[in-house]
């Protein structure tokens, strides 16, 4: 399962899934003429900082979202490329890769065992996979709220059959799924990256881009906002401080893993 974004909006809305994509890239030890592969590159911002990084080497970021593919052709760079594919296809993936780096995307993959194993697939004996992603207790506010959300009677009835859209797995079995795998070395730690949104406004943004987006798919036109404005209001209740700012848990899970 797939999704659509708007790549522009999400753009100005990621700040803090920016602050840590930099900080995955600061733990890649970059010789400069590596190939890189980005999972899920979203608006391609962290795609164009690796290859400002690799100017030997080349980079090619996927996302399944048209929206953010065009949002990222904005960055150019020789040694840069972008295309629209799905990382639940092990196709997407190629081969002889050095890096293959996902930040804030891999949440969105239920199956983690075929991810795992087309990224050991692909990558280059001595390569490394350096992934981070939502882990379990992620974002524990619009969690709570979306499911009481898509619960209440005039809304119920839009969301049978809804496929839940993440994964967020407890950090000791993920651990344990890394240890499956015939990786030379891996590190697979939990942090702890809870924050407070400047204001509402900066919220809704990410509200609307891309938390709420799998859940606006499903609802006919009129009930669109009327659901948006149900999540906003009790995310606001649920979230908002004394000092105007609101409150979210963010919990990752950073792979650094070594073939
Ligand atoms: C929150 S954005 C992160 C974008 C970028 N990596 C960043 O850190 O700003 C998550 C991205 O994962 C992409 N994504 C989710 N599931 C995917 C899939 N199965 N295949 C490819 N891309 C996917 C979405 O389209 C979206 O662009």
């Amino acid at each position: 399962m797939t999704h659509e974004f708007d790549g522009e909006k999400y753009r100005l809305a990621s700040a803090h899934q920016k602050e840590w994509g930099a900080r995955l890239i600061g733990e890649l030890r970059l010789a400069g003429t590596e190939r890189i592969l980005d999972l899920g590159c979203g608006d391609g911002a962290l795609t164009a900082q690796l290859a400002a990084l690799v100017p030997q080497g080349a980079v090619t970021g996927i996302d399944a979202s048209a929206g953010m593919i065009a949002a990222a052709r904005s960055h150019q760079a020789a040694n840069l490329s972008f295309k629209v594919a799905d990382i639940n296809d092990g196709q997407s993936f190629g081969s002889g890769f050095d890096v293959i780096f996902s930040n804030a995307a891999l949440h969105w993959v239920a199956d983690h065992q075929t991810l795992l194993g087309n990224a050991l697939r692909a990558l280059n004996g001595g390569g490394a996979v350096a992934f981070s992603f939502a882990g379990e207790g992620n974002c524990a506010n619009f969690i709570r709220v979306v499911k009481a959300a898509m619960q209440l009677p005039q809304f119920a009835r839009f969301f049978s059959g809804f496929a839940w859209p993440w994964y967020m797995p407890d950090l000791a079995a993920y651990r344990q799924l890394v240890r499956g795998f015939p990786f030379a070395e891996s590190s697979v730690r939990g942090e702890n990256a809870d924050r407070y949104f400047t204001d509402q406004e900066t919220m809704i943004k990410w509200i609307d881009q891309p938390s709420l987006v799998p859940f606006m798919q499903c609802l006919p036109g009129e009930f669109k906002e009327t659901f948006r404005q149900c999540v906003i209001a009790r995310m606001i209740e649920a979230s908002l401080q004394p000092d105007g700012r609101c409150f979210e848990t963010f919990r990752r899970i950073n792979v650094i893993a070594r073939k």
